[in-house]
């Protein structure tokens, strides 16, 4: 059945395309937070690998939600690495970081995909795609709070 929302096709295949580099973004920093956790050492041990299971237990819900905001929009999500590799502006981790790089690099994470979402933000609003300018402010909010919260650490 065609998808009469108030919303032409175009705008939502561009508003789709913003979303896929969202979802990109968010679940290559899952990944990393998650190796993170995983790998992380030092006297910050305790307290670096329970932020970090927190992290990415948030992030591996926020996937879902923006996936399935593209579905509503009648598009295809991506869902294999070599398309999040090509749409992702985080870039993977070669080797296993010191703590506090790993805090510097998912500072720097949590800022990139603030800057997607608000980027894309916009040809939400324009289109008065009101749930996907909702979801991306939701997305904004935990991105820039998860970064302040890393950032402390570094003070
Ligand atoms: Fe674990």
């Amino acid at each position: 059945m065609k998808i009469d929302i108030g919303i032409d096709k175009s705008q939502r295949e561009a508003i789709a395309g913003g979303l896929s580099r969202v979802l990109a973004d968010s679940y290559t920093l899952y990944l990393k937070t998650h190796n993170f956790h995983w790998n992380v050492t030092g006297p910050m041990f305790q307290t670096l690998h329970l932020m970090f299971e927190t992290q990415y237990n948030e992030l591996a819900l926020a996937v879902d939600l923006v996936a399935e905001r593209i579905r509503a929009l009648g598009v295809v999500a991506p869902g294999t690495y070599k398309q999040f590799v090509q749409l992702s502006a985080i870039k993977e981790e070669d080797g296993v970081p010191e703590a506090h790089d790993m805090i510097r690099r998912l500072v720097e994470g949590h800022e990139t995909v603030a800057r997607t979402a608000r980027e894309v933000f916009k040809a939400a609003d324009a289109a008065s795609d009101q749930p996907t300018c909702d979801l991306l402010t939701q997305r904004m909010q935990v991105h820039e709070k998860t970064a302040w919260m890393l950032r402390s650490l570094l003070e």
